[in-house]
């Protein structure tokens, strides 16, 4: 950035304002104007410069977003913006607005939660992720003696084993398994045992298991309909069928994933599924990124 520019860029107090409280705390528009009692438009276009410049960034969080002093600035530009914060720094209006931008973040943070009322699934909230909320639901899960087709390297032990009484995995590929092993063993999980087979002929004995899982794995199987005949075999009366899969797609990227089947249709699992009671099947939204797979979900009890 030439020297002129710089000079330019910084010549002006609300730009000036602006970028020390962004230094200190990153901020929204809507925050920024009523910190510094200014119009939306000023203060868009005064960030829309200092973001050219490179002094400043901005996140998506929610419907808004969020700006900040970026933390990668160039050579000429932190030394210019260090020489300017250390001038400017015991101005008494900065200080000011400073105590002011305080204020408003607390008076938000109270009123938050009825911001946001209505539009909390768009909204960023920490620690409320998918992940996490999952993490927390399955406290109240209870598997019994569980078995889990297409375990695949035993991503999942950790979840599945601690809430249930014993937990078989069962997977064909031998790569899968001897990594799986080396993991419950790592995790000193004694209730977890695997076997190296695939889903259409497992080597259980007939009504033996409490529940039957098959996370992401369906579509990997050859014969889907021999497995679930194979998880009805082996559940016992009162037991519990989970089948987390995709929905039938045509998109061939499924391919490199060594997908042997591109998703399912809801009748065809509801008809793999017949003579289990409480049979459900629910469709999840697409994902968010392109090809958008879906996910289907399919659950049902042994009588
Ligand atoms: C994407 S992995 C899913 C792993 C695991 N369920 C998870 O969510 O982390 C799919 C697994 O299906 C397994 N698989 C392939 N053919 C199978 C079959 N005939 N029966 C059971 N599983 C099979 C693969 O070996 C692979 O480990």
């Amino acid at each position: 950035m030439a020297l002129e520019d710089t000079l330019r860029l910084f010549s002006d107090e609300t730009r000036l304002r602006l970028a020390h409280l962004l230094a200190d705390e990153p901020c929204t528009v809507a925050e920024l104007q009523e910190a510094l009692d200014l119009g939306q438009s000023s203060v868009s276009g005064h960030l829309a410069k200092l973001k050219s410049a490179g002094l400043i960034h901005d996140v998506a969080e929610g419907s808004a977003r969020r700006y900040r002093l970026r933390a990668d600035l160039s050579e000429d530009l932190s030394a210019a913006w260090t020489a300017i914060r250390t001038l400017a720094n015991s101005d008494p209006r900065l200080g000011a607005d400073r105590t002011r931008l305080q204020q408003v973040l607390a008076a938000r943070g109270a009123d938050w939660v009825d911001r946001v009322a209505g539009s909390l699934h768009r909204e960023y909230a920490p620690g409320r992720t998918w992940d996490s909320l999952c993490h927390g639901l399955l406290a109240f899960a209870r598997f019994g003696r569980c078995v889990d087709v297409g375990a695949g390297d035993g991503a999942l032990v950790e979840l599945l084993a601690p809430r249930a009484t014993t937990l078989v995995c069962v997977d064909p590929t031998p790569a899968m398994v001897g990594a799986g092993k080396a993991r419950v063993a790592a995790l000193g999980l004694n209730n977890t045992t695997w076997h190296q087979a695939p889903g259409e002929a497992l080597p259980l004995a007939d009504a033996s298991a409490d529940s039957v899982l098959f996370l992401q794995s369906l579509q990997y199987i050859p014969k889907p309909a021999a497995a679930l005949a194979e998880a009805r075999r082996v559940l016992a009366p009162g037991g519990r069928l989970l089948v987390v899969t995709l929905v039938q797609h045509d998109h061939a990227e499924a391919d490199r994933y060594g997908h042997r089947h591109r998703g399912f249709a809801e009748a065809d699992l509801r008809s793999w599924c017949k003579g289990l009671r409480d049979l459900h099947v629910d469709l999840l939204p697409p994902e968010t990124r392109p090809p958008r797979f879906q996910t289907i979900i399919c659950t049902g009890t042994a009588p």
